[in-house]
């Protein structure tokens, strides 16, 4: 029997995950560790020209239709990547890859991580929101279906345990996880909503 061996070593998977959550750094160990391509979305769509307006405050408006082709020939042209980056579910699509990863964070953790990176206090308020919300674990699971989508809360492991958490799920050795993660009920706990999603 003849062995497909494109079938064998294409490996399609991409990270995403609120900023800040460590994306980049996990990929970038995961690709050493495997070998594997690294395709960052923000970097492909400012060098092909795809933001259609520059906002420094708000974020700079995307042009979706043309950040999708451009996306799709540069992961067309490679056989094993990771595609990294928090605009994953707004210009891909499910096709794209085989796996998606949503790495989530602890806000306080992430609030602090944003500090240090001298984050607006809209801005803060914007992402922590987010990621206690899960919108783009959310958005992900709308584009993707939950056949492709794994969790991963990265808070308490190092770096590299998270790396092997990630390779597991690739390696489907451990059981890919969804909407397990509350952030919400832990804000509740904690009495901290009002500091979290209202005063920052
Ligand atoms: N697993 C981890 N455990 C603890 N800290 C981490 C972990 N991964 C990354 N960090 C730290 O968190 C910070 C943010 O990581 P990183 O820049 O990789 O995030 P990102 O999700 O790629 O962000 P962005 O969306 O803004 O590109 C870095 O200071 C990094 O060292
Ligand atoms: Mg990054």
């Amino acid at each position: 029997m003849k062995i497909n061996r494109d079938k064998i070593t294409r490996l399609r998977l991409a990270i995403t995950g609120t900023p800040g959550v460590g994306k980049h750094t996990c990929a970038k160990i995961l690709c050493k560790k495997l070998d594997l391509e690294l395709i960052d979305i923000n970097k492909t769509i400012i060098e092909n020209n795809c933001v259609a307006k520059i906002d420094k405050t708000n974020g700079n408006e995307i042009n979706q239709k043309k950040a999708k082709k451009v996306l799709k020939k540069v992961m067309d042209f490679e056989k094993r990547f990771v595609v990294v980056g928090h605009l994953a579910p707004y210009v891909m699509e499910s096709t794209d890859v085989d796996l998606i990863i949503v790495l989530r964070r602890n806000p306080y953790q992430l609030r602090k991580i944003y500090k240090k990176r001298r984050y607006s206090a809209s801005k803060i308020k914007e992402n922590v929101s987010s990621e206690i919300l899960g919108i783009t674990s959310y958005d992900v699971l709308k584009v993707f279906g939950k056949r492709k989508v794994a969790e991963i809360d990265i808070t308490n492991d190092n770096i590299e345990k998270n790396v092997e958490k990630i390779e597991k799920i690739v390696n489907k050795q451990s059981i890919k996880e969804f909407g397990k993660i509350d952030w919400l009920s832990l804000i509740y706990e904690n009495k901290d909503v009002d500091i979290l999603l209202n005063k920052l």
